[in-house]
């Protein structure tokens, strides 16, 4: 059986997310929507993030989908509870599927996580692991300059090697084994991070996690074809060039909607 599965962000970090559902479950029609004329949502007070969610999951839902992936961890943080009472459908957020992934590899019991400001003060991550296992120390970092350094693709780049070590130095200083990547775009520099932390810890990519929750849901489809279609708020063209430099994504059926 295929399903039409939903994914919104704020814009092209959730493409992240995408490419690991493609991965882990292929075969199965995917319906993208990127609010690239509201990001970064990151900053914004939980209101408006509900608001926008409840917007972005009714967009999505005029267009068919059977289930919504939340695949913002921001939105997760704000929207995903009201967006379940609110909508009869499975849906699925990157936050408790994260989290699980790094309780289960930690070994020393001390986790940290970095998001955008709005997840690092909802305390989102550190709830959801405290209600797995309240014995396991949590330490959060806002990193609100990583999000930007995506968007201006400074992947590998001097400046942003720099930031990494300011933001996570002292976390390394603190003892932690595994390090939670607590924002759609910050798999995007993995691979800068993972030099900077020398194989010394775990690093959990909630995309990944993610798409094994949505496998769980639809299994693999048996559509053949590559039927995905994106949707965006704003600058398309943008978008399109980002999904080829930093996921080699060829984003074809792309159109600009108001969501
Ligand atoms: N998608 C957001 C998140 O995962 C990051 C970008 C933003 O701030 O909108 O939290």
């Amino acid at each position: 059986m295929s399903y039409k599965i939903g994914i919104f962000d704020s814009g092209i970090g959730g493409l992240t997310v995408l490419k690991a559902i493609q991965n882990c479950c292929p075969g199965h029609q995917i319906i993208y929507f990127g609010d690239t004329a509201k990001v970064p949502y990151g900053e914004k007070s939980s209101q408006t993030i509900q608001k926008y969610s409840v917007s972005n999951a009714e967009f999505l839902l005029s267009q068919g989908v059977d289930i919504l992936v939340v695949a913002c961890n921001t939105a997760t943080a704000y929207a995903l509870e009201l967006l379940k009472e609110r909508f009869q459908i499975p849906l699925v957020g990157v936050v408790a599927p994260g989290a699980k992934r790094a309780v289960e590899l930690s070994k020393n019991r001390h986790i940290a996580v970095i998001g955008t400001k709005g997840t690092v003060s909802s305390d989102i991550y550190k709830k959801e692991i405290y209600r797995m296992d309240p014995s396991i120390k949590v330490t959060s970092q806002a990193c609100p300059l990583f999000v930007p350094l995506v968007e201006e693709g400074w992947i590998d780049h001097p400046a942003t090697e720099l930031i990494i070590k300011e933001y996570l130095t002292p976390l390394l200083e603190m003892d932690i084994d595994t390090l939670l990547l607590g924002c759609t775009h910050y798999p995007l520099l993995s691979k800068a991070i993972h030099q900077h932390c020398e194989g010394k810890i775990s690093i959990i990519d909630s995309a990944h996690a993610c798409a094994e929750n949505v496998k769980a849901l639809v299994g693999n489809g048996k559509n053949g074809l590559d039927c995905t279609k994106y949707f965006v708020s704003d600058d398309p063209d943008k978008f399109r060039l980002l999904g080829k430099q930093l996921l080699n994504l060829s984003i074809n059926e792309l159109e600009l909607t108001s969501g």
